[in-house]
């Protein structure tokens, strides 16, 4: 209180205005850079980010690869990926040798991002694309 009551009222207001200005600046820049054609919405790089932390944070890669192609677990990468419901469902209780995940220990929004990170896993190539299998 006591350091601005020291400042004379128009270099306060100059003050004010220059924050404003400044933050007004970033708000441009952040829209611009939003709005480049082709890159992903930041909120679904983000989500993909998370889900491949807690893909290894909950040991889901120990089983399943690190990039879902499979070892003790099956494959979790498209096209193999089961529909969101039907991944879920199976994560909380699961049939066979894998460890059930309930919701106080795995919440849904984690499995939500998770199951981002391993659909923006691309497709392996076809074998009918790779010449020195189709001779
Ligand atoms: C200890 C090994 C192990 C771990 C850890 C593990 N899984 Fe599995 N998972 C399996 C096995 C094995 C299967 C095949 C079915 C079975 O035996 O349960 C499977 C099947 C699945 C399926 C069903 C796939 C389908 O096409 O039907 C999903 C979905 C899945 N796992 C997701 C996950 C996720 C997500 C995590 C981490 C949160 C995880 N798993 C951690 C071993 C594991």
């Amino acid at each position: 209180m006591r350091s601005q009551a020291r400042i004379p009222r128009p270099h306060r207001v100059t003050v004010v205005a220059s924050i404003a200005a400044v933050t007004a600046l970033v708000w441009l820049a952040r829209q611009a850079q939003d709005a480049v054609a082709g890159a992903p919405a930041p909120a679904a790089a983000r989500e993909v980010a998370s889900g491949q932390r807690l893909f290894i944070k909950y040991f889901c890669y120990s089983c399943h690869g690190t990039d879902g192609q499979g070892g003790a677990g099956v494959r979790l990468k498209e096209p193999f990926l089961p529909p969101f419901a039907t991944f879920r469902s199976y994560v909380r209780k699961p049939a066979g040798r894998m460890p059930a995940y309930r919701s106080n220990a795995l919440s849904d929004t984690e499995l939500e991002y998770i199951y981002a990170y391993l659909k923006s896993i691309p497709a392996p190539a076809s074998a009918k694309s790779i010449p020195l299998l189709n001779q």
